[in-house]
């Protein structure tokens, strides 16, 4: 049996006759998708015999859409080529080789534009003149205001041209492409299709709404002129919006060209940057819609209706009168329900209104939320028409609402006031309008009606909770966080005075909010973090001396190894004769030293630190320190202390000096701190600086 490149499905690692690591993993369905790309692709083949398979990619050379990439900052693997083989059983050779074009004259000094080299803002003026002049020359011969269209169809300065192609250099880049791939194609972010899709918004919004209206309450005025010229005109447009689509380039995401470059780049080819691009090819382009909305937008779009009138026309010669009538108000109806038809239009709406929400970055939950009560809106004005236009259908039989409210002949606004009231009191499930239905079509209209109310009820529900979950995030987290707590602390059965220091440390330290602090700052980039951690650090850095006076070096340092700590009044941070493996800088708060009998020796506030004795002896703690008031501290274990001071050792120095004269206070030896010969000196001195700064 032939074996097909879905045998390939582990991890491994390649070296291939270029001499690069490929590494590769393919899914059973990934590679067979690809494979079906690959067979599609007329310039690569898949030869399969009964030991191999063999699989010639012809890559896309600058001159391909697949082959421009978007992350423009990216280094780009150009010269792609060469043979490897996967370890499959039977073995799958892939050829890649470069595709064969015949770019333009007038594009090869385009094409000189390279991602990898830096250019200055005049060089990418110089480029964009040289563009310019490039273009003029194959365009030579055509006027100005063709020029000022072709113009149009390129990706323009605005947001989501931004948002894509990341800079000024990726955004001219995107240009060019935009121009090698062929005459008419229209740029997604071109300022032709911004206004064309806010023409058709327009026109979508008018038809969404006029239409259900006139079928239903302007029925006899079908034929009338100013119907036909508004649905002639609608329909253009609607066609020629077809004509534009099949010219528009689309996202390759979720694209079937998106598998095939993910296979490539799995095996280590290409890399990710070609994900996500913007496909120009018409024949691509093509495809892409044909398989998508091309059908539900020319059925939307076709005049199905007056088509049908226009073919029924020849067939009411030579009947009689009354077989005539009754076979012209069944083609009537036929054309009215036919007209509905263009009430597919919705899903134009709705992807327009998407469009439009990326190019002004304006999608958000709020964003979501808007458009879905629209929808229900439009959703209940529907309801209320098609509550009119069944019994209209049926000719008002006597036991249908509009014929027991006597609506039958009263001005359309009053017919679609009551109509409307109606089919919103189904909708919100809060009665059946002015009658309960009556006949049996009516209830099914009403059920029908109370169903879509129900699912509108639902998804704004859903809508709604979602955004209300989406805001304060940090303080469900804390309310989910403290849920646990407590119901840890019953199941555990501590007693009442721990359950209420537990609930008070809570309180003081989290204040509401829980943050993955650790998690945020690992994800900024190593500046952001640091200038994040200083600036929080501030008010420690301003309230300790130590910091004060320091090289800000040595505070940026030590400021990013430190760690928030709360303790309450009454907690023993340190217990004297204990080995000790950190030291703590006092944000706020009040501590006091206790002597080993007990007695205070001093108290410590904002501003101190204590604790480095234990680190700078390695020995044991000379003293307990217990916190008076709630105590915000900041602590430094003792590897980061080691590795600061080691960088530092001039703060060491001073760091020494501070202890051997807590020492000398404690009574105890200060060369304990240090052999070297000038501590004592040192001591001396701070001690006389600190008697002439306190009175
Ligand atoms: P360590 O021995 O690690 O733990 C107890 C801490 O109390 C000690 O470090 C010093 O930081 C601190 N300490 C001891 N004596 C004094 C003092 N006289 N003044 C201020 N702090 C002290």
């Amino acid at each position: 049996m032939m074996k097909k490149a879905n045998d390939i499905s582990k991890i491994e690692t390649q070296r291939y006759s270029n001499g690069n690591d490929i590494n590769y993993e393919t899914e059973k369905t990934r590679s067979d998708q690809s494979i079906d790309i690959i067979k599609e692709n007329p310039n690569s083949k898949i030869l399969e015999d009964e030991s191999t398979t063999e699989i010639k990619l012809s890559l896309p050379s600058a001159s391909n859409p697949l082959n421009a990439r978007r992350r423009f900052h990216q280094k780009t693997s150009t010269n792609v080529q060469g043979e490897f083989t996967l370890p499959t059983n039977p073995p799958i050779t892939v050829t890649i080789q470069p595709q064969n074009t015949a770019p333009n004259e007038n594009f090869q000094k385009v094409n000189s534009f390279h991602d990898d080299q830096i250019y200055s803002p005049d060089q990418i003026h110089q480029l964009i003149n040289e563009h310019r002049i490039s273009y003029d020359i194959s365009l030579r011969g055509t006027s100005t205001i063709v020029n000022y269209f072709m113009d149009l169809l390129k990706p323009s300065d605005n947001k989501l041209a931004m948002k894509l192609f990341g800079s000024k250099k990726g955004l001219l880049k995107e240009r060019l492409r935009q121009q090698r791939s062929g005459h008419c194609i229209i740029h997604p972010c071109s300022n032709f299709r911004f206004y064309w899709d806010l023409i058709m918004l327009i026109l979508l919004i008018t038809n969404v709404i006029v239409l259900p209206v006139a079928i239903a309450f302007f029925s006899e005025e079908i034929n009338s002129l100013r119907w036909i010229t508004f649905n002639v005109i609608s329909d253009a447009f609607f066609l020629f919006d077809i004509v534009v689509n099949f010219r528009t380039g689309f996202s390759s995401l979720n694209s079937t060209e998106e598998i095939l470059i993910d296979f490539v780049s799995y095996l280590g080819v290409l890399r990710n940057d070609y994900i996500d691009e913007i496909i120009l090819e018409p024949r691509l382009i093509a495809m892409h819609y044909i398989k998508t909305w091309f059908m539900i937008d020319l059925l939307s779009s076709l005049p199905v209706d007056y088509l049908f009138l226009f073919f029924d026309g020849g067939d009411h010669t030579g009947g009689y009168t009354i077989a005539r009538t009754g076979r012209a108000i069944k083609v009537l109806r036929l054309v009215k329900l036919l007209s509905l038809l263009r009430l597919l239009r919705l899903s134009r709406l709705v992807r327009y209104i998407h469009q439009w929400e990326e190019f002004l970055s304006i999608a958000s939950m709020v964003m979501r939320i808007l458009n879905l009560l629209a929808l229900i809106i439009l959703l209940a004005h529907w309801n209320g028409c098609l509550q009119f236009m069944v019994p209209m259908f049926q000719n008002f039989p006597s036991d249908c609402w509009v014929a027991l409210n006597g609506l039958q002949n009263a001005p359309w606004t009053e017919q679609y006031t009551v109509a409307l009231f109606k089919a919103l009191s189904h909708m919100l499930c809060i009665g059946y309008g002015r009658y309960p239905p009556q006949s049996y079509v009516d209830m099914w209209l009403t059920m029908l009606s109370m169903v879509i109310g129900a699912m509108c009820y639902a998804v704004t529900i859903g809508h709604v909770s979602a955004l209300v979950q989406s805001f304060d995030t940090s303080r469900r987290l804390y309310n989910e966080k403290f849920k646990q707590v407590e119901e840890y602390m019953a199941w555990r059965k501590l007693p009442r005075q721990m359950r209420n220091r537990i609930t008070d440390y809570y309180e003081h330290r989290y204040q509401g909010k829980i943050f993955h602090e650790d998690t945020i700052l690992t994800e900024l980039s190593e500046r952001l973090r640091l200038d994040v951690i200083n600036y929080n650090c501030r008010s420690l850095v301003s309230s300790v001396p130590f910091f004060t006076n320091a090289d800000p070096n040595f505070v940026s340092d030590v400021v990013t190894k430190l760690h928030f700590e709360v303790f309450q009044p009454g907690d023993q941070i340190i217990s004297e004769g204990t080995i000790g493996d950190k030291m703590y800088f006092i944000q706020e708060g009040v501590v006091d030293i206790i002597k080993a009998d007990g007695t205070v020796l001093t108290t410590l506030s904002d501003g101190s630190y204590f604790g480095e004795i234990c680190l700078l002896t390695r020995a044991k703690r000379v003293a307990s320190v217990r916190c008076v008031t709630y105590c915000n501290l900041y602590s430094l274990d003792s590897s980061q202390f080691e590795l600061v001071l080691e960088s530092y050792p001039l703060m060491r120095r001073t760091m020494e000096s501070v202890a051997a004269e807590r020492l000398n206070k404690l009574g105890k030896n200060p060369s304990i701190i240090s052999t070297r010969h000038d501590l004592k000196r040192d001591a001396a001195v701070l001690k006389n600086m600190i008697d002439r700064a306190t009175p």
